[in-house]
């Protein structure tokens, strides 16, 4: 495919008319900042399908985001932005890296009000945890974009836990970003897939969601529970 702006770990983007930009899911599995690797045949068409689901939900929330349309079988149409180079993550539940910080916190406790966190986008740096003083000193946002992104990674939060809620899944945490459009405005970017997201059946406990992978599960375990989350993402009744 022509016109090529980046290929990152899991996904390429191509440059179309009118700032558009065509964003392509791949089949590519990657942890630990991409040093471990393989591919799951069809992955790219679940997590587009899933991404393209949950934009769809923040849009009907009133929150403002780059998407603009689903292009089968794994790809999205959205609005080319100057990415904000931060990791926005919210945790709901504690578990994670939230925990091995504070191990004092049992995994799952519910965090009220949810913790939103800055993670510096830097593979080579190892993506570090910034205060909020920091994001502002080093001129990543001002003040006032600050306060816009917590309060709508809040919002973002809201939602996709009533959404999971009624398909039997805890939203544990999640990671966000922010792009800025040409008039300068803030929408939210990227993805929201089982990559960049913790759940958990709400039965269970087991996790729908990257773990899996993370902790070396065969390939064919990644498999079904990133199918059986784009079944009740995408496709059971509610
Ligand atoms: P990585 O994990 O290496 O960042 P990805 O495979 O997720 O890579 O690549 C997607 C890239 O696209 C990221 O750099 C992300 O910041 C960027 N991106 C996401 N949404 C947009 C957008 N609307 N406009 C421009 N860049 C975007
Ligand atoms: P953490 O507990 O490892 O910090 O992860 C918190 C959430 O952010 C989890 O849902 C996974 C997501 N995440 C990403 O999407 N990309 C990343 O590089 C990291 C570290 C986490």
């Amino acid at each position: 495919m022509e016109n090529l702006v980046k290929r990152g770990k899991t996904k390429a983007l191509f440059r179309r008319e009118g700032g558009v930009l065509l964003m392509k899911f791949g089949d590519d599995l990657t942890a630990l900042n991409g040093k471990k690797h393989d591919t799951l045949e069809g992955k790219g068409r679940i997590n587009a399908e899933i991404s393209y689901t949950l934009f769809k939900e923040l849009e009907k929330a009133g929150i403002k985001t780059h998407l603009l349309e689903f292009v089968p079988p794994d790809s999205l149409l959205v609005k080319e932005l100057e990415m904000v180079p931060l990791e926005v993550v919210c945790r709901r539940l504690a578990a994670g890296s939230f925990v091995k910080r504070y191990p004092f916190v049992e995994k799952g406790k519910r965090l009220d009000p949810p913790v939103v966190e800055f993670y510096l986008k830097s593979d080579e740096l190892g993506d570090p945890l910034m205060s909020d003083d920091a994001v502002v000193a080093l001129g990543i946002l001002s003040r006032e974009e600050l306060d816009y992104v917590k309060e709508t990674t809040r919002k973002i939060c809201k939602v996709l836990e009533g959404f999971f809620e009624k398909r039997g899944i805890k939203l544990v945490d999640f990671k966000v970003e922010f792009g800025r459009n040409k008039e300068g405005n803030l929408l939210v970017a990227d993805e929201l897939t089982p990559d960049s997201m913790r759940l958990w059946d709400a039965e269970s406990g087991e996790s729908l969601d990257k773990d899996h992978y993370r902790k070396g599960a065969p390939l064919e375990k990644v498999r079904q529970v990133y199918e059986e989350l784009h079944r009740r993402v995408c496709h059971a009744p509610v």
